[in-house]
């Protein structure tokens, strides 16, 4: 995909050039993550996502993003017994959840808790670093129990209390379904949300530090990054990838769909991307759990459906650079485990929340206003015409 790249000419005659959607601009130095996009490159801290995909765990890999380095024993189960002690959330917040509308999206509602929660927190105005931290390991433990309480609430069932026998992506299968999940689920959840957990300056990431960059709170950061996750061309991606599938019924009607998209110049869901030019490496980590779990579960149509989508995408616009993203297999994935397809997106919000916080320390420990300008393109000095003679 070409970058694209806007000449104009401001009212003086000087040519300006600009990068629509700030596509290939540096926004600012980070040590977080790094992306190489036309190798396929993905690395959190200089660790390739393949090596923590397969070794390390979702509060490990927690840890490494907001403190910076890898955890000792002592200190990934201090950290495991800190997340384990703030998983619970106030009864004040779920009564809130309860009042909402039945027809509520669980994003808007994850999204509505989050900013709920800086009302509750006393000191949420303190914007030293100590304090954001413990509000960052608050947030990345309540998550999962919030957005469990929220499906509860939402299909009239009690909300389950966390389990503190269960690792965390274990304990949020169990919230939301009532029964422990088994083991190799919860592995894949786990797989899932370490692959999600950050992505450079992502728009949800890029959101969250210019909202921090003013010196407001931790709390409006993170609402404001849940609202830009929202949105089908980041994150809601990946549940609109399983109604395509559906909506496509069977593998033997992949071919014509998706001509019949790329004729008429629509997106096909969980192809593309702004950074990878190639295929996501997080996609090839999730295409391999698909096809197993395709094959635990007996019931290959969804892995098969995405398995022809891939190949008849990469025949039409693979020479463009399009290919599988993040959230392609991630739809199928989440659909065999047993999980609603209206909560893909906020599940996508439960692992990214430690990529933004661990962002938005690192904004604060050296921040600069984000204030861009844009380029003025209006008429200029028109007179003003009084409301009798428009
Ligand atoms: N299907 C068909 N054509 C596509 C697709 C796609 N999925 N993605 C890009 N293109 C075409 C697009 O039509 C355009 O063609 P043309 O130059 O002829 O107008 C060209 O490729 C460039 O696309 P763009 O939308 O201008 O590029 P971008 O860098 O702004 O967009 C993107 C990146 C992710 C928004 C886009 O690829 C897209 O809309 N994909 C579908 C939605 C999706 O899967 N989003 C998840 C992104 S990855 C994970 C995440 O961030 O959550």
């Amino acid at each position: 995909m070409a970058e694209k790249v806007r000449q104009l000419t401001d009212s003086s005659g000087q040519k300006i050039e600009f990068r629509e959607g700030l596509e290939g601009v540096i926004a600012a130095a980070s040590d977080i993550c790094f992306i190489d996009g036309m190798k396929g490159i993905l690395q959190y801290r200089g660790i390739p996502i393949e090596q923590l995909a397969e070794k390390s765990t979702f509060e490990e890999t927690s840890y490494f993003l907001l403190f910076g380095h890898l955890p000792t024993r002592a200190q990934l189960s201090d950290f495991e017994n800190r997340l384990k002690a703030q998983r619970g959330v106030a009864p004040e917040l779920l009564r809130i959840l309860a009042d909402f509308p039945r027809h509520a999206e669980p994003m808007t509602l994850l999204r509505t808790a989050v900013s709920a929660l800086g009302a509750y927190d006393a000191n949420a105005e303190n914007s030293g670093i100590d304090q954001n931290v413990d509000r960052a390991i608050d947030l990345i433990a309540s998550f999962p129990t919030i957005l469990a309480a929220i499906q509860r609430i939402r299909k009239g069932l009690p909300v389950i209390a966390p389990n503190h026998k269960l690792a965390h992506a274990a304990n949020f299968l169990y919230m939301l379904s009532g029964e422990p999940p088994n083991e190799y689920s919860a592995k894949v959840l786990d797989v899932c949300l370490i692959l999600h957990a950050d992505h450079g300056f992502n728009a949800s990431t890029f959101t969250a530090r210019v909202c921090i960059s003013s010196l407001s709170d931790m709390y409006s950061a993170i609402t404001a990054a849940l609202g830009s996750l929202k949105g089908p061309l980041h994150g809601g991606a990946n549940s609109a990838v399983m109604h395509t599938l559906m909506e496509i019924g069977s593998a033997d009607k992949v071919e014509t769909y998706v001509k019949k998209k790329l004729a008429a110049k629509q997106k096909i869901m969980g192809f593309g991307h702004r950074v990878y030019h190639t295929y996501d490496p997080r996609a090839r980590i999730l295409n391999r759990y698909s096809h197993k779990l395709a094959e635990i579960t007996g019931n290959m149509k969804w892995y098969e459906i995405s398995k022809k989508m891939e190949e008849v995408m990469e025949k039409e616009v693979g020479g463009r650079g399009i290919y599988p993203n993040v959230d392609f297999y991630s739809a199928s994935v989440y659909y065999y485990l047993g999980i609603e397809i209206d909560l893909f997106t906020p599940i996508f919000a439960v692992s990214r929340i430690s990529g933004w916080a661990a962002q938005v320390l690192e904004q604060l420990r050296d921040n600069k206003l984000f204030r861009p300008e844009c380029f003025y393109q209006g008429p200029l000095n028109i007179d003003y015409v009084p409301i009798d003679k428009r």
